[in-house]
C-alpha cells in the first residue's frame, strides 16, 4: 500500500485495570495486547511508530522492530499524536492511527477501512461502530444521516449524545499534514483536562474539510480494553478463534470453553484435546496425539502418537512419538523424552534425557540424569543431584535396571546392562554388566515372636 505509516497509542497507564504494569503489556489470547495490534497493522505497513510512555522499556523490548517516541506525561490522546509530530515531519501521505488495546481488530478491517479513506479522498476517516452498549466510548455525532460533525466523549456528552450508539473506536486514518495542523488548535477544556484526539475530527469539519466515518461489519473487533473484565471477555473471544482455527484443521476440542490454547500453538490433525487443558508459548503437537485433561503443557513439542494422561505438567521440555506420560507426572526445564518412553504416575523429571524406550512408571524424582536406551526404573527411584551446594549429574547407561526404592547419589554413573539391587543407596560407579547391592543385609531371627511372648509370660 502506497504511502501509508502507521501509528501506535500505547503510553497510558491504564488506571481502570487497576494494575503495575501497563495495560498494553496485559496478556490476551496468550500474547500482550500490543502485540496483536502490532501484527494486524504491519499487514499495510511495515512502518510502525509506536508512542510509548507507562513501562515504555518493557514495550520497546517486546516489539523491538518498531520506532518509539516518548510521552512523558500522559496528557491525552491528542497529546499523545502531538509527541510524534517530529517523526512524521515531512510526510505527506497518510497516517493511520490505532489505539494499543483493541487487540481483536482485523487485518482486512484495516485495509478495507484504508481503502475507503483512499478512495474517498477524505481528510480524516473514522472507524466507527454500532455497539449494544456504547457506555464509556466517544459518540460519533452526524449532522442529519450522513457526514460527521465531531466526535463527543461519554464523560463530555449530553443526555441526547448519550443514546447515540454509534461509537469511536479510535482507529483513525489522517492526511497527515492536516492531522498535525488541527491537532496545534486542540484544547484541554473537558472534563477530563485531556488533549483529545477526537477534538481533531471536529476541528478539520469547521475548517470544511472531507471526514468519513466507515462502520465495521463485526462491532466484536472494536472491543478496546479499559478493565479486568473487558480483557477476560476479549480474551475469552481470542481463545474461541484458535480453538475453532484448530478444529478446522483437524484436531478435536472436546470442550473449548474449558481449553485455553495460545495464538502460536501448533497442533497437528486427529489430536484430541479433552476438557480442562492449558497450552501455551512456543508448543508444538503432532498428529494423533491425546492429551487428557488438566494438564498444562508450555514452550514444549509432543511428538506424534503421545499420549498424555490427566493431570500432567510439562514446561519447556520435549516430548518424542510415542510416548506415554502421566498420569500426575511433571516435566521440566529441558527434559528430554525419546521415542517409546513411558512415564508414570508421580514422576517427576528436571532436565534430564531418557533414551528411546525407558520406563520410568511410579514415584521417582529425575534430575540432571542423562539415561540410556530401554532402562528400567523402579518405583520410588531418586536421583540425589544436590549437595547443599551445586547439582552434580547421574549418568545410567543403556539397558540399566534401577530396582525399586533405590538412590543414586550424584555425581555416579551405571555402567552399560548393570543392575542395581531394590533399596540401594548408590553412591559409587556401577561397572557394566555388573549387580550392586548397597542396603543393609536381611538378619531373619526365628521363632523371635514366640520367644518374646514366653519371656514376658
Ligand atoms: C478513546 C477515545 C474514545 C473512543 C475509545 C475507544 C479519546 C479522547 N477518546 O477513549 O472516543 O471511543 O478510545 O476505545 O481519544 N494514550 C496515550 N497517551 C495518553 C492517553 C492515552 O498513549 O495520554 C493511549 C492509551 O495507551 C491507549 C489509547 O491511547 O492505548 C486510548 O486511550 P484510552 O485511555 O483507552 O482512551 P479511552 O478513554 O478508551
Ligand atoms: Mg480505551
Amino acid at each position: 500500500m502506497h504511502d501509508l505509516r502507521i501509528l501506535i497509542l500505547a503510553a497510558g497507564k491504564g488506571t481502570r485495570m487497576k494494575s503495575k504494569k501497563a495495560k498494553v503489556l496485559h496478556h490476551a489470547g496468550g500474547a500482550p495486547l500490543i502485540e496483536h495490534v502490532v501484527a494486524a497493522a504491519r499487514s499495510l505497513s511495515p512502518d510502525v511508530t509506536i508512542t510509548v510512555g507507562h513501562q515504555a522499556e518493557k514495550v520497546r523490548e517486546l516489539i523491538p522492530e518498531a520506532t518509539f517516541v516518548e510521552q512523558k506525561e500522559q496528557l491525552g490522546t491528542g497529546h499523545a499524536v502531538m509527541m510524534a509530530r517530529e517523526a512524521f515531519s515531512g510526510f505527506k501521505g497518510d497516517l493511520l492511527i490505532l489505539p494499543g488495546d483493541v487487540p481483536l481488530i482485523a487485518a482486512g478491517t484495516l485495509q478495507n477501512f484504508a481503502a475507503f479513506h483512499r478512495e474517498g479522498r477524505y481528510t480524516a476517516s473514522v472507524l466507527t461502530a454500532e455497539v449494544e452498549n456504547p457506555f464509556g466510548y466517544g459518540r460519533i455525532v452526524r449532522r442529519g444521516d450522513s457526514e460527521v460533525e465531531s466526535i463527543v466523549e461519554h464523560r463530555d456528552a449530553t443526555p441526547e449524545i448519550l443514546r447515540i450508539a454509534e461509537i469511536n473506536t479510535s482507529i483513525y486514518v489522517f492526511n497527515t499534514p492536516a492531522l498535525f495542523d488541527a491537532l496545534t488548535k486542540v484544547r484541554n477544556e473537558n472534563s477530563q483536562k485531556e488533549f483529545y484526539l477526537t477534538d481533531v475530527i471536529g476541528i478539520l469539519v469547521s475548517q470544511q474539510k472531507k471526514v468519513g466515518a466507515f462502520k465495521v461489519p463485526h462491532a466484536n473487533e472494536i472491543l478496546g480494553i479499559n478493565t479486568r473484565a473487558e480483557l477476560v471477555s476479549v480474551d475469552r473471544i481470542l481463545r474461541r478463534r484458535k480453538c475453532e482455527a484448530l478444529m478446522a484443521d483437524g484436531v478435536t476440542i472436546v470442550d473449548p470453553d474449558s481449553t485455553f490454547i495460545d495464538g502460536a500453538v501448533q497442533i497437528g490433525a486427529d489430536t484430541i484435546i479433552y476438557p480442562s487443558v492449558q497450552i501455551s508459548g512456543r508448543t508444538t503437537i503432532g498428529e494423533d496425539v491425546t492429551v487428557h485433561s488438566f494438564c498444562r503443557i508450555a514452550n514444549s513439542a509432543i511428538g506424534s502418537r503421545s499420549t498424555i494422561l490427566d493431570g500432567c505438567i510439562i514446561v519447556d521440555s520435549s516430548v518424542g512419538e510415542d510416548i506415554s506420560v502421566g498420569p500426575f507426572a511433571h516435566l521440566r526445564m529441558h527434559t528430554k523424552l525419546e521415542k517409546g518412553v513411558k512415564v508414570g504416575n508421580f514422576v517427576e523429571i528436571k532436565k534430564s534425557t531418557l533414551g528411546a524406550g525407558t520406563k520410568s512408571l511410579h514415584l521417582t524424582y529425575l534430575g540432571d540424569a542423562t539415561i540410556g536406551k530401554a532402562c528400567n526404573i523402579g518405583a520410588g527411584t531418586i536421583t540425589c543431584n544436590y549437595d547443599g551446594f551445586t547439582k552434580n549429574p547421574t549418568i545410567i547407561e543403556d539397558e540399566v535396571f534401577i530396582g525399586s526404592d533405590s538412590q543414586l547419589i550424584a555425581p555416579v554413573k551405571i555402567g552399560k546392562g548393570a543392575y542395581v539391587a531394590a533399596g540401594s543407596s548408590i553412591t559409587e560407579d556401577v561397572p557394566a554388566e555388573s549387580l550392586a547391592i548397597a542396603r543393609g543385609r536381611q538378619v531373619v531371627k526365628e521363632g523371635w515372636v514366640r520367644d518374646r511372648k514366653k519371656r514376658r509370660g
